[in-house]
């Protein structure tokens, strides 16, 4: 069934109101892992990816496939099944390690001499390289994004639409607006869909809809 839905009511522009100034810090991230506080990460996987996989991959094989903010997702071993390669990066290192032991995957690490602090994680098999360092120690995430896309090369992403004047957030509401600004100039942007994924949890924050929003990006210039 197709849970595609328009939100009554949702915000419209840039307006997210009293989220403007919220930030999440590295430390309140890393204490989230350390608590178990990850009801971000999904056990199976996000249903979209795997709806909208083929848009991603457009029938190609071996391709490296950059994971930014990965945690431990899953989908990361999805696409390294199917004989592709994946790149992550992740400030908790917490979050690197449960993903090889979940997955039994023997690794090894090394430090980044580019980067203070930095520690990368690879899979024995090669085909796995998580990076433990802040994204913003490589560069600013967009600018870093796409100066990893190669002409015609796709990115898929998901953003949460909600009232912002009623949670203060994580997660943070991300209108279509910004996404504009700030990919606009070098991509072609497609809503692929809007899902429905209001549940109790959202209700106890004062939300009455919760939307996860899916992008194509399409890198052209
Ligand atoms: C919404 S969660 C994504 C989790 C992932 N999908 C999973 O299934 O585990 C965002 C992740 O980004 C990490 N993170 C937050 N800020 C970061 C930063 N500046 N650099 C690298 N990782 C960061 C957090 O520790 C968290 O694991």
């Amino acid at each position: 069934m197709d849970r595609s839905a328009a939100a009554p009511g949702a915000l419209e522009g840039s307006d997210i109101g009293s989220q403007k100034d919220r930030v999440v810090t590295e430390e309140e991230w890393l204490q989230k892992w350390e608590m178990g506080n990850i009801g971000f990460h999904k056990e199976q996987g996000h249903p979209l990816l795997q709806k909208y996989l083929n848009v991603l991959l457009n029938g190609r094989s071996e391709l490296r496939i950059f994971f930014p903010l990965c945690g431990k997702a899953v989908e990361m071993k999805w696409l390294v099944d199917m004989g592709h390669s994946v790149v992550g990066v992740e400030v908790s290192e917490q979050a690197l390690r449960e993903f090889f032991a979940e997955h039994s995957l023997p690794y090894h690490e090394e430090p980044v001499p580019e980067i203070s602090g930095a520690k990368k994680f690879q899979s024995t098999s090669g085909n796995v390289s998580l990076y433990c360092c802040s994204i913003y120690d490589l560069s600013s995430y967009v600018s870093l994004m796409i100066t990893l896309m190669e002409k015609n090369s796709s990115y898929l992403l998901v953003t949460v639409s909600y009232d912002p004047n009623k949670h203060k957030g994580p997660p943070f509401y991300v209108p279509e607006s910004e996404i504009k600004s700030l990919f606009g100039n070098h991509c072609e942007i497609k809503c692929l869909q809007k899902v429905d994924d209001f549940s109790d949890r959202h209700r106890q924050w004062g939300l009455d809809y919760f939307l996860e929003v899916l992008y194509v990006l399409k890198f052209v210039a």
